[in-house]
């Protein structure tokens, strides 16, 4: 971007930052350094850039790697637009792209005026604390998946994956919180529901790259399990997810998009299933979704040829505590999709009759 215009354009970020009523906001972006940085360069920006933080109680983490920036500064917003005004303007730095801005409940590094890292292993590494790890991450995450740099999003989940180890956990640490990210900034109109949905699918097939090849063990008389999204809910990733973790379980796992009621109905009055598992999406509330879940609810135990059909249901209103069972009218719901084997299991408590008699 020609330096005017993004000048005009970090000005009304600036004065949109300035005039909002959230007491803490955060700004994200990413830019390419002008020049390469010596270690003298960054450790003069960087004792500057800490000590004008200091005084104006803004708080983040800046890295730099491979002569490029990533940064992530929060603080009150009139004092973020200060200091964002003159990044936006350093002539250390170019195609300066700003990746996010919106209102924050709490700091993610109260404990860093400006922590700098020269390489992303730095960083991660650093940010041993779960809960600290998974949010910086999940929003890159999220924010790569709706950008050009998709590369970038696989190799972060890849690296994440070498270093959790475990597909339950980044499941819940970073494909999930990066699915509500990508609903956050839809709700805050940094995106459109076309980017929500691209990011959702790009995670999606991120983590089938991650799982494809791993076979589990067969329980030894599995349940049969249906994971679905509801009919009409175009996020897959929830029902992928979910997919995941039935399979993990060892059960006999069918995954089914049905684009009607009808469609579904008819799918568990052909076949056997234990167990049903529907979701709404991962990243948006769906509010308006939830009395037709709930009749669809219904109606698919009325339709199942499994009369004692368990019916569970999944989804970021579930998530966030917007809806509960009751309002779905499920046997059981599930925060996660990692949860999804427990909400099942402790609704068993039907005799099941024997395989031939299915
Ligand atoms: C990549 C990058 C990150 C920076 N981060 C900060 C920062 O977090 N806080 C800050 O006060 N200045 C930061 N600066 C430096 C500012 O751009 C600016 O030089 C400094 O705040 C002094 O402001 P002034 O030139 O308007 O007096 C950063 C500069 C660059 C190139």
């Amino acid at each position: 971007m020609p330096l005017n215009v993004w000048t005009e354009f970090a000005r009304s970020e600036a004065s949109a930052l300035a005039s909002t009523s959230a007491p803490l906001m955060t700004l994200t972006y990413r830019s390419r350094a002008a020049a390469p940085m010596t270690t003298d360069r960054l450790r003069e920006l960087h004792q500057a850039a800490s000590a004008r933080n200091r005084a104006e109680g803004v708080t983040g983490v800046v890295l730099y790697d491979e002569q490029r920036f990533f940064q992530w500064i929060e603080g009150p917003p009139a004092s973020l637009a200060r200091i964002w005004s003159s990044i936006s303007q350093d002539s250390r730095h170019t195609d300066i792209e700003a990746i996010s801005v919106h209102a924050a409940p709490t700091r993610l590094f109260s404990q860093w005026d400006m922590r700098l890292f020269t390489s992303r292993r730095e960083m991660t590494a650093s940010m041993a604390s779960p809960a600290l790890l998974a949010d910086p991450d999940a929003h890159r995450l999220a924010t790569l998946a709706i950008g050009d740099d998709v590369e970038s999003a696989r190799t972060l989940l890849r690296s994440a994956f070498a270093r959790i180890g475990s597909v339950h956990q980044l499941t819940e640490q970073l494909i999930e919180p990066a699915a509500r990210y990508l609903g956050d900034l839809w709700s805050d109109d940094d995106c459109g529901e076309y980017e929500v949905t691209l990011g959702l699918c790009r995670l999606q097939t991120f983590m089938r790259d991650i799982t494809a090849g791993s076979v589990p063990d067969r329980a030894s008389d599995p349940l049969v399990v249906l994971v679905a999204p509801l009919p009409g809910e175009i996020h897959l990733l929830g029902a992928t997810l979910g997919a995941e973790a039935a399979w993990k379980a060892g059960w006999e796992t069918h995954i089914r998009f049905p684009s009607t009621e009808e469609a579904l109905n008819k799918i568990v009055a052909t076949n056997w299933f234990d167990a049903i598992d529907l979701s709404l999406s991962p990243a948006l509330h769906r509010e308006h979704r939830l009395a037709s879940m709930e009749h669809m609810i219904d109606a698919v135990r009325r339709a199942s040829r499994n009369p004692s059909l368990i019916v569970v249901a999944g989804g970021r209103a579930f998530h966030d505590r917007v809806a509960t069972r009751a309002d779905v009218g499920a046997d059981a719901i599930h925060r996660s999709a990692t949860d999804l084997e427990r909400a099942i299991l402790q609704t068993q408590h039907r005799e099941r009759p024997s395989s031939d008699s299915r």
